[in-house]
């Protein structure tokens, strides 16, 4: 795979000149979705860099990452003269970098794209690393490829306009980073103010953040290792986002948060995690992401969405834990009756 440069602006037009003039291109392109057309193009469109790019518009939020959507920017590409030579920015959370990623890995067999995130979520996970891709008969991220942005341009400014839960969510993938990672970046996750975010601490925390998910992405780009540090957090969450898809969705990183209280209690039980430091990160989820209720007569539910989890091999499920923060377990095993346990820490704690 091309390499990928991830920019933690300081200038927002400076970083969009330098990586616009990196790629060789005629014709610009810039997908935005209904949302971010309103509340982050007018940031970019009067730059002299982007100067006579055509912008392509999708509907905003998940239900649009579809191949409607993706065959609308192949559309729009082709009946703008687009080429093998042309450039794409997508501007936008994890829903327009996923789909504008997979149309410009695509189109033509594939052209430079750009990645400027406006979500917590996007900044931190879905704009580095590579995985593109479409929802597919009803299925998440069922079509796309691996492939890279040529520059990702980081900047938090853009998060002014995002609503309190998306930046809930996209901070639980932040404290997921800061667990399997080193001590002092997890304690300051523990101490930011997430209900008042300091939009200035927070691009030096998404700089540190995203540098993690990159560290292990270079290390082992297509999951075969490593790589499944990243999904702490994500077996029970998943279960959790799914289950709630049957009653109230939830966004994803609230999902992930409760899935870490489980799997926290799961280190603890069986790799040794120190209770002082699980029990400060879950009084963190406690407080910043409530809980979903559940009873004990969810568990044999969600335990089953777990045996689904497409990271499982054979009969048992897979988890990611740790002995401590920064030591990383990958491939862990859990019995029905501990995963029981946790679930019921889950409700009680
Ligand atoms: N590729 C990966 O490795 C990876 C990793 C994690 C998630 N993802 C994908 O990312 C997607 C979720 O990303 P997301 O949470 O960013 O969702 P999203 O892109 O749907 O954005 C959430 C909402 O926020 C709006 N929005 C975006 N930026 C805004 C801003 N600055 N101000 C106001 N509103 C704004 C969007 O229009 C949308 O309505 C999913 O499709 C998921 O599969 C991919
Ligand atoms: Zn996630």
């Amino acid at each position: 795979m091309n390499p990928q440069k991830v920019v933690i602006s300081e200038n927002l037009t400076e970083a969009l000149a330098t990586a616009v003039a990196e790629c060789e291109h005629d014709r610009t392109f810039i997908l935005v979705d209904e949302t971010t057309e309103r509340c982050c193009l007018p940031v970019v469109s009067d730059m002299d860099c982007v100067r006579g790019a055509q912008v392509i518009v999708i509907g905003a939020t998940d239900s649009h990452k579809t191949l409607e959507s993706l065959a609308h920017v192949w559309e729009a590409l082709g009946e703008g003269g687009g080429t093998r030579h042309s450039l794409l920015i997508n501007i936008g959370g994890g829903m327009v970098t996923d789909l504008g990623g997979f149309a410009a890995s695509t189109f033509k067999r594939g052209i430079n794209y750009i990645n400027i995130p406006t979500t917590l979520l996007s900044m931190v996970d879905a704009s580095v690393g590579g995985k593109t891709g479409i929802n597919f008969r009803g299925l998440k991220n069922e079509i796309g490829v691996f492939s890279n942005a040529s520059t990702v341009i980081l900047d938090t400014t853009f998060l002014k306009t995002l609503d309190a839960e998306n930046i809930c969510s996209g901070y639980a993938e932040m404290l997921k980073h800061g667990l399997i990672s080193n001590e002092e970046m997890w304690a300051e996750l523990m101490n930011f103010d997430l209900a008042q975010p300091d939009l200035g601490q927070l691009q030096t925390m998404v700089a540190d953040s995203v540098a993690v998910k990159q560290r292990i992405v270079t290390e082992d780009p297509t999951e075969q290792g490593i790589r499944k540090a990243l999904n702490l957090g994500h077996t029970a969450g998943h279960a959790f986002e799914s289950l709630a898809l049957e009653r109230k969705p939830v966004l994803h990183g609230y999902a992930v948060a409760w899935g870490l209280i489980v799997e926290l209690y799961l280190c603890c039980v069986k790799t040794g995690f120190p209770q002082d430091k699980m029990r400060q990160t879950v009084a963190f989820i406690k407080e910043n992401y409530g809980r979903m209720a559940i009873t004990c007569d969810d568990y044999p539910h969600l335990i089953e969405l777990m045996h689904h989890d497409k990271k499982n091999q054979g009969t048992s499920i897979n988890f990611t834990l740790l002995g401590n923060i920064g030591d990383i377990r990958i491939n862990q095993t859990a019995t029905e009756e501990e995963i029981k346990d946790a679930l019921d820490f889950y409700r009680e704690c």
